[in-house]
């Protein structure tokens, strides 16, 4: 990348450096190659299929929301049918800490939609024993979740995250037990490591992408190289399949592997230096990435895996990304495009959860596939496509991966001004690598 550190906001490469040509579009290619390979439906292939896969998802959020019921009434609250508080009534009885502020009013509004109580304005009203009886709910628990897991087995890592998250809310929820304790025990991530495991066929699909559009831009020129750039790498959820896929192709390539934790760019360097072509690099997407020392226009492909959501401010994030790239440059998103209630019962416990500042799905830092087409056109990027293991509506996608491509229009970096406080990092620093097949 070659800048320096402290240049200029917005500066774009040194004087008398010739300005990098466009890269040519390749979102048309990129697409046919990898839908047309019939393994990314193979999952999901049939209707019989999708429609069993619904019902679990729908079941498993009734298991989260009775459960949630049921830890409230743990905590002598919405025990009365019909009776009447107010939320800071409600918020003081259970007595939860000021920094779950936005994650209680997440959960009212989940039992909200279960009908369990009913928000008034500001009045929280339990339901009416008409209505629903709790109880009778609270009861049926064991039974629904036996019944969930004979059906689909591999969900038993899903209600292991719940019950450890909801055992722990009378203590973390009121400020007394640290929320990374919980999720991470020990800095360990394999409790979250059950969520994550259901995303292997989404980081598939992204390896397929990046995997076809290095192949594209190499056959199409042989004196091509090609650089990527991979912000929020973390422990390499996507980027280990993706070097993976890229290593035939290593002498014409750079990456950058790029964390906003410097534990996260040492865990990379030591589990995937072996790639000769990776370069690792210490990055805040919150921030300029010219001050930060990387060269503004030099990227061909910016590849971010469950990262953008958790910062304050899409539009900035957009724009600083935008900035490192060619024109016609590729942007490659996965994002979780769905709110389901255990990630707000689980990642609703981190404070990075709800560091976003703008408009989002509503009791999350989530963006809807439509959200994240306006946000990447607002910014200049263009020709967004959809990319899902599930033949859904767009809008009922619950992971996406989202290409679009820069149009090559210069970014106005001093509207993206960056925030004042440093950013939140959501996720506490790696433990020590381990085997390779493990982590997401
Ligand atoms: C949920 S993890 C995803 C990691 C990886 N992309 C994957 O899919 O396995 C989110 C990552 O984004 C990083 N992150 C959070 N905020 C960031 C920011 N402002 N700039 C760059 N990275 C950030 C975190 O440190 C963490 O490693």
């Amino acid at each position: 990348m070659g800048a320096r550190p402290g240049r200029r906001r917005g500066a774009a490469r040194p004087a008398g450096r010739p300005p990098v040509p466009a890269a040519p579009s390749l979102l048309a290619e990129v697409e046919e190659a990898v839908v047309t390979r019939p393994r990314v439906y193979e999952v999901e292939s049939s209707l019989t299929d999708l429609a069993a896969y619904q019902d679990t998802v729908a079941e498993l959020s009734h298991v989260c929301r009775v459960s949630l019921l049921s830890t409230f009434r743990s905590m002598g609250a919405l025990c009365e049918a019909g009776e009447r508080t107010t939320r800071d009534g409600l918020r003081d009885r259970l007595a939860v800490a000021p920094q779950h502020g936005r994650l209680f009013d997440a959960l009212l509004g989940l039992l909200a939609e279960a009908g369990y109580v009913r928000l008034d304005g500001d009045a929280v009203i339990t339901a009416e024993v008409t209505e629903h009886d709790l109880q009778a709910e609270v009861d049926q628990l064991a039974a629904r979740k036996r019944a969930l897991l004979e059906r689909a087995p591999d969900n038993d890592g899903l209600l292991a995250v719940l019950d450890a998250c909801l055992r722990a809310y009378p203590q973390v929820l009121t400020g007394r037990r640290d929320p990374l304790d919980v999720l991470f025990p020990g800095g360990s991530f394999d409790l979250m490591d059950q969520i994550y495991k259901n995303q292997q066929q989404t980081n598939a699909l992204m390896v397929q992408v990046v995997d076809a559009y290095v192949r594209e831009r190499l056959a199409r020129d042989p004196q091509a190289r090609v650089t990527l750039l991979e912000i929020g790498a973390g422990t390499g959820g996507t980027s280990r399949g993706v070097l993976a896929a890229l290593e035939p192709h290593g002498d014409r390539l750079r990456y950058l592997y790029t964390d906003l934790g410097s534990s996260f760019v040492q865990y990379g360097a030591k589990e995937y230096g072996g790639h000769s072509f990776v370069e690792f690099r210490q990055l805040d997407v919150e921030r300029s990435p010219q001050e930060q020392g990387f060269a503004a226009g030099e990227v061909d492909v910016v590849i971010a895996s469950n990262v953008l959501h958790a910062t304050r401010d899409i539009g900035r994030t957009l724009t600083h990304a935008k900035s490192l790239m060619r024109p016609g440059g590729l942007l490659a998103l996965f994002e979780i495009t769905r709110l389901h209630e255990l990630l707000t019962i689980a990642f609703g416990l981190l404070e990075g959860w709800w560091a976003f500042e703008d408009e989002r799905l509503p009791g999350s830092p989530l963006l809807s596939v439509p959200m994240w087409r306006r946000a990447t056109e607002r910014v200049g990027f263009r020709g967004m496509r959809v990319l899902s293991g599930m033949p859904l509506r767009e809008d009922r996608l619950s992971e996406s991966v989202l290409l679009a491509e820069s149009d090559g229009a210069p970014v106005d970096l001093t509207r993206a001004a960056a925030p004042a406080v440093p950013a939140v990092t959501p996720a506490p620093a790696p433990r020590p690598p381990r085997s390779r097949s493990r982590h997401r």
